[in-house]
């Protein structure tokens, strides 16, 4: 990959004409948010100007063919039907709303693991504070390297948990979790399976069949480079037929057929609500369909080369340490600078055009203690980056090392 962007099958000059952003910012913030492409800008400036011509209700009802789109473009990439696909308007919302549909007993166990994303950790912290639920932690190997299937499956066995729920690509290092190798024992074992694919969707290839989750849920803004304040949550036949159901359904969600009555739709739609961001809605779909165009075996294999290169680059520098460890590693790379703080490295990074981001010990409360660090600068290239663009970042993390 070093400098030899010609090798890959990836048009990048096009993607990079595609992408307006790439002219004035080394973009390696695509795990915050990528950069929107020039068909997803479109497709909400025309839905926004419609709107603002014939009215709201009446644009998304002249637009429903390719409002439609959204679920099935969505249940294209990720293997499933569009009616396992509910729109959200973040990966938390997505995640939350399936966390909701579980009717927790006191006692009943959450079993994850030590990277799952903060915020997760946090709704399985109110939902012990709450309903009196016991929350487990599948054990990492001795290395580091995330966790320890084997010893997950002993605590699936002897503890029967309510839900497994995994983060696939933590927020916090480059790490990869075996989410379909977890998949499998949850299938053989009949337990209920929760993937937070936040960080996946957009830079990996996701097959649920392969998975066997039965809930998933992401953003659309990271890698997928949809619009903020977009998500969803993929819900299987298995859950829907089991008749799980968010708490608080509305009217989309439900049918109030007799006064004392309602009844949930069948498909994935009981997770969403009556009232949707249209022109949001329109550029995931225009997003997900140009991840579908660029080819996301392609993107796969370039994105996280594209980390393992800068990732190189970086350890070979003095006073860089790289956080990253793991078998497979993602494209987001996580390091520290001796002798800079978080903010002002960040700033220096911010004043030389380079987008970045901090993570914090807050966001990482296992990982960053096992590290002994308190806070990272996280790099996190996608695949209208460019070999040149990894250069000069190392480049200028070296002369802020000197
Ligand atoms: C792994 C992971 N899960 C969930 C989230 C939350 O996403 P959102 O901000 O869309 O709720 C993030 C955000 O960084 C994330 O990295």
């Amino acid at each position: 990959m070093r400098g030899n962007d010609s090798a890959i099958a990836l048009d990048l000059a096009a993607l990079r004409a595609d992408t307006p952003g790439c002219e004035s910012v080394i973009h390696f913030n695509n795990a915050g948010c990528g950069l929107l492409a020039r068909p997803v800008l479109a497709a909400m400036r025309e839905h926004l100007e419609l709107e603002s011509l014939i009215g709201g209700y009446e644009a998304s009802a002249a637009r429903a063919g390719q409002v439609r789109d959204f679920h099935a473009a969505l249940a294209e990439l990720i293997n499933c039907r569009p009616e396992n696909i509910a729109f959200a308007g973040s990966a938390t919302h997505a995640y939350t709303k399936a966390l909701s549909a579980i009717p927790f007993e006191r006692g009943e166990v959450i079993l994850t693991t030590r990277n799952d994303f903060v915020s997760n950790q946090i709704a399985f912290l109110a939902l012990r504070k709450r309903f009196g639920v016991e929350v487990v932690h599948a054990p990492d190997h001795a290395d580091g390297t995330g966790v320890d299937v084997a010893a997950m499956v002993e605590l699936m066995r002897t503890r029967r948990p309510r839900l497994v729920a995994v983060t696939h690509v933590p927020t916090n290092s480059g790490l990869v979790q075996p989410i379909a190798e977890i998949g499998r024992h949850c299938r053989e074992l009949g337990l209920l399976y929760l993937v937070d694919a936040c960080q996946t969707i957009g830079q990996f290839e996701i097959d649920v069949e392969e998975i066997g989750c039965d809930l998933l849920s992401s953003t659309c803004r990271k890698y997928l480079r949809g619009p903020r304040g977009s998500g969803f949550l993929y819900v299987s036949d298995r859950v829907l037929r089991a008749g799980y159901e968010p708490l608080f359904i509305d009217m989309y969600g439900a049918r109030w057929t007799e006064p004392g009555r309602y009844e949930p739709v069948d498909s994935a739609a009981r997770f969403e609500e009556w009232e949707f961001p249209y022109a949001t809605l329109l550029g995931c779909a225009a997003a997900a369909r140009y991840a579908l165009r660029v080819g996301m075996a392609e993107v796969e294999r370039y994105s996280p080369a594209l980390g393992a290169d800068l990732r190189d680059r970086l350890a070979g520098l003095p006073g860089v340490r790289v956080l990253d460890r793991g078998p497979r590693l993602s494209a987001m790379v996580t390091f520290t600078l001796a002798g800079w703080e978080p903010e002002p490295f960040k700033a220096a990074m911010d004043l030389r055009g380079v987008n970045s981001a901090l993570s914090f010990r807050e966001f990482a409360q296992f990982d960053f203690r096992d590290k002994e660090v308190e806070w990272a600068l996280r790099l996190s290239p996608h695949y209208y980056n460019t070999g040149e663009e990894v250069a000069r970042v190392t480049a200028m993390v070296a002369e802020l090392a000197r």
